[in-house]
């Protein structure tokens, strides 16, 4: 008896399961917040290197050489400003995310400034 009770328990576990993947936020919602969309901003390449200096070479180091995380002064050959956008927003393991600290159009500023160091 308490097996058919287990086994109604379950199924109405599984319908519960498969109604909250319906009501859930699709996958293009997900994938939008995965991938920021970068502003569009024109170069400020001064404003750039403040920020930098400001938030980033504590880790980078004073010449984007490296230290605590990988050298930045060759970041554009393995990365473009679109994905140096995504890491700086969001962070990546020991990376802070910065979309707290820091306006979208800041990040986009640095991000185009380090896509140009190849
Ligand atoms: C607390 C230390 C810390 C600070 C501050 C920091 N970073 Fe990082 N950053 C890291 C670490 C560690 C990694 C490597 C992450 C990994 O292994 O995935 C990283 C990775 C990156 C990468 C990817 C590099 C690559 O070659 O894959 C970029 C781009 C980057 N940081 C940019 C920035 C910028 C721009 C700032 C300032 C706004 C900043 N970081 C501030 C620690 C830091």
């Amino acid at each position: 008896m308490q097996k058919w009770i287990m086994s109604g328990l379950f199924f109405v576990a599984c319908a519960l399961a498969i109604a909250l993947m319906f009501t859930l936020p699709g996958k293009e919602q997900v994938a939008q917040e995965e991938k920021p969309t970068m502003p569009e901003v024109t170069l400020d390449a001064a404003a750039a290197e403040a920020t930098l200096k400001a938030s980033c070479i504590s880790c980078h180091g004073d010449q984007l050489q490296g230290g605590a995380g990988p050298a930045l002064n060759q970041v554009g050959g393995h990365m473009d400003a679109n994905a140096i956008f995504n890491v700086v927003t969001k962070g990546r393991k020991g990376m802070p995310s910065f979309k707290d600290q820091l306006k979208p159009e800041e990040i986009a500023n640095i991000a185009l400034y380090l896509a140009e160091k190849k």
